[in-house]
């Protein structure tokens, strides 16, 4: 032993640690420490992870049940009197570590998608620092691991196909590793519900830290909107109204810095939808990636995830039905990204929750949506932010959610939003001056989508939402590139453009795809809008009136697979409707004589995803995944 620190008797924690951790906003979360108002947010007991006898853990001086470090599932790894034990400890030392600075404390697992390959994560690297530094501070002892990255820019054929990978990898290394608790690091898309499915299958006290929102962009005296305005102005470029000189600006100036897209699109949407969960501290979604406020809340989180795991509240004491609703309601009234309700849909799934497209279009019907955010109203990120972020954001729909649920930091969503302000009326609208009267999202229903489709009817010209229309039917996106512009395809805009072979597996990975572009010829013409439907997603960046996720999709025989060019379509939004106007008869007919694509995939992943995908209206899990059931913890000893 050397300079007496090799027995495991020396792992007495910081228990007094300051647990104070508040954001920028001044609202704390637990503060038992400093005498600030006790914030009794859960005990092992009501978590459901004691013994039954009650008897494990001592008592806060507010009352709350603490741990012990005997107690802690990394104790399984350093504790014990075997061999392992003493291969863990030794390799630890091989770490750098003394013993006094690790053992008998809380291990906190920050897993880092961080990647050279993704922008929106280029500072995590960075941040994960920060959440180190609150995490020693409050007495435990942090690890970095870093996990895939899903890089919605670079990753094809998209990142969603590869979602469920890491999900699993999430899972697996939480299960496996000696971790007490985790530090989820994303933001980029598909990055926050993969590493919150794959915590909620784990169930250990997490928190997860978004990436947060880049600089808003600009061009020429313009504030420029991620995705949202790279669309436009292609749009613009193809109907030759800009040039190679202005696009060259654009391309500098639609990005300014590290940090997810800052339009509402499915990044901002999926990160204030983890905020209203309650797995961020408070405030945390929208915070700049830039801002020193964000290294702020990165130490704020690695503060409280420490104190989580003493009180060994864990994930599945907050992700309940009650904070899913609350997460679909905040996703409406913000007009968020379609891409959420697949999204939530398979992290309630996870959490032992049954959510439908059923429960969106209930919830759509009692929130207006009041995010004056692009690509559906006119602001960014950085003016959600100072307007007030989630905390204000949510006070203005506060009659319709849950308030009693706890949070990582506070005992209820009540006290969360307590003195929360708004500070800008145009970006985050009053209840009586709404950007629409309705949430964001409508879920169709028809001959054409029977197990459903969404629409994000704030985002597009209004004419369109009840429109009737010749269909043009593309069977996969390379052939619709290639004939769109093609004027002896005789397209109008009162066309209805039918793109298939892009959902779950026939994309595969439903590519965001589902925006299609509208021919040349027609934007020339001035048409900026046109109805399209498909089995893909679109970029929650997009808009326009685009029907998304049909269910089935035709890679499986689903309607869509039996439309003709010239055929029919009615398209009702206020009926919630979508009708293919062929005779049931001639739907047989047609559906006798379709045969199944080929198999894409004969090895390797790809075989995996095609094998175990569900469909968009349950989420787009893998089956094995989604299935209910326990997995046993690994044998440490
Ligand atoms: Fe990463 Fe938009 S590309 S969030």
């Amino acid at each position: 032993m050397s300079g007496g620190h090799g027995t495991d008797d020396g792992r007495g924690t910081a228990a007094g640690a300051a647990t104070r951790t508040a954001t920028d906003d001044g609202h704390a979360g637990t503060a038992p420490a400093d005498g600030g108002p006790a914030n009794a947010t859960a005990t092992a007991t009501d978590g459901g992870h004691a013994d039954a006898a009650g008897t494990r853990g001592g008592r806060r001086s507010d009352g709350a049940r603490e741990v012990r470090p005997e107690e802690l599932r990394s104790h399984q790894w350093y504790g014990t009197d075997g061999l392992r034990s003493f291969s863990h400890r030794a390799r630890t030392r091989q770490l750098g570590y003394l013993p006094e600075e690790h053992l008998g404390k809380p291990v906190i697992a920050i897993l880092n998608t961080w990647s050279d390959i993704n922008p929106c994560h280029v500072h995590l690297r960075d941040r994960a620092q920060a959440v180190k530094r609150g995490v020693w501070q409050a007495g435990g002892f942090p690890l970095e691991f870093p996990v895939s990255t899903l890089s919605e820019t670079f990753q094809k054929p998209t990142p969603m196909l590869y979602r469920n990978l890491l999900a699993m990898e999430t899972e697996e290394l939480l299960r496996s590793y000696p971790v007490d608790g985790a530090v989820l690091m994303g933001g980029c898309d598909k990055t926050t519900p993969a590493l919150l499915m794959g915590a909620a299958s784990v169930d250990l006290p997490t928190v997860f830290v978004p990436a947060g929102p880049m600089l808003p962009g600009h061009w020429r005296g313009e504030t420029l909107g991620s995705g949202t305005d790279m669309w436009k102005y292609w749009d613009e470029r193809r109907a030759g109204t800009i040039g190679d000189c202005e696009l060259a600006e654009l391309e500098s100036g639609l990005a300014r810095s590290p940090g997810h897209c800052m339009t509402m699109g499915t990044a901002s949407t999926l990160t204030a939808a983890a905020e209203t969960l309650g797995v961020t501290v408070p405030g945390a979604s929208s915070v700049p990636a830039v801002d020193s406020g964000h290294d702020r809340m990165a130490a704020a989180s690695g503060l409280r995830i420490v104190e989580l795991v003493r009180q060994d509240l864990r994930l599945s004491r907050l992700l309940t039905r009650e904070a899913y609703e609350d997460a679909v309601a905040a996703v409406l009234a913000l007009g968020g990204s379609t891409n959420a309700v697949i999204h939530l849909i398979a992290m309630a799934g996870r959490s032992g929750v049954k959510l439908t497209l059923d429960d969106f279009d209930r919830i759509a019907r009692t929130v207006p949506v009041l995010a004056n955010l692009r690509p559906g109203g006119k602001h960014l990120m950085e003016d959600f932010h100072f307007a007030g972020g989630m905390r204000g954001f949510l006070s203005r729909i506060a009659d319709v959610l849950h308030l009693d649920r706890p949070t990582v930091s506070h005992a209820t969503l009540r006290e969360q939003l307590d003195g929360a302000l708004v500070h800008d009326d145009d970006v985050i609208r009053e209840r009586h001056r709404p950007l629409a009267a309705e949430g964001g999202l409508a879920v169709l229903r028809g001959n054409l989508c029977p197990d459903g489709a969404v629409i994000k009817h704030v985002a597009m010209e209004q004419r369109f939402l009840k429109h009737t229309g010749p269909a043009v039917v593309f069977d996969d996106y390379r052939t619709m590139q290639r004939t769109i512009d093609d004027p002896a395809l005789g397209i109008t805009a009162d066309h209805v453009l039918v793109l298939r072979g892009a959902g779950p597996k026939g994309g595969p990975g439903m590519p965001e795809y589902g925006m299609l572009p509208i021919p040349k010829y027609l934007l020339e013409q001035g048409v900026r809008d046109m109805v399209r439907i498909s089995d893909a997603r679109m970029s929650g960046t997009s808009y326009g009136a685009c029907v998304l996720h049909v269910a089935p999709e035709s890679h499986v025989g689903g309607p869509l697979a039996l439309v003709r060019t010239g055929d029919t379509i009615t398209l009702d939004v206020a009926a919630r409707s979508l009708h293919l106007h062929v005779a049931d008869e001639e739907l047989e007919r047609r559906g006798a004589a379709w045969t199944p694509p080929p198999a894409r995939y004969e090895r390797g992943y790809g075989a995996l995803y095609m094998e175990q995908i569900s469909q968009a209206d349950t989420g787009c899990d893998f089956e094995f995944l989604a299935r209910p059931g326990t997995t046993p913890d690994p044998y440490a000893g």
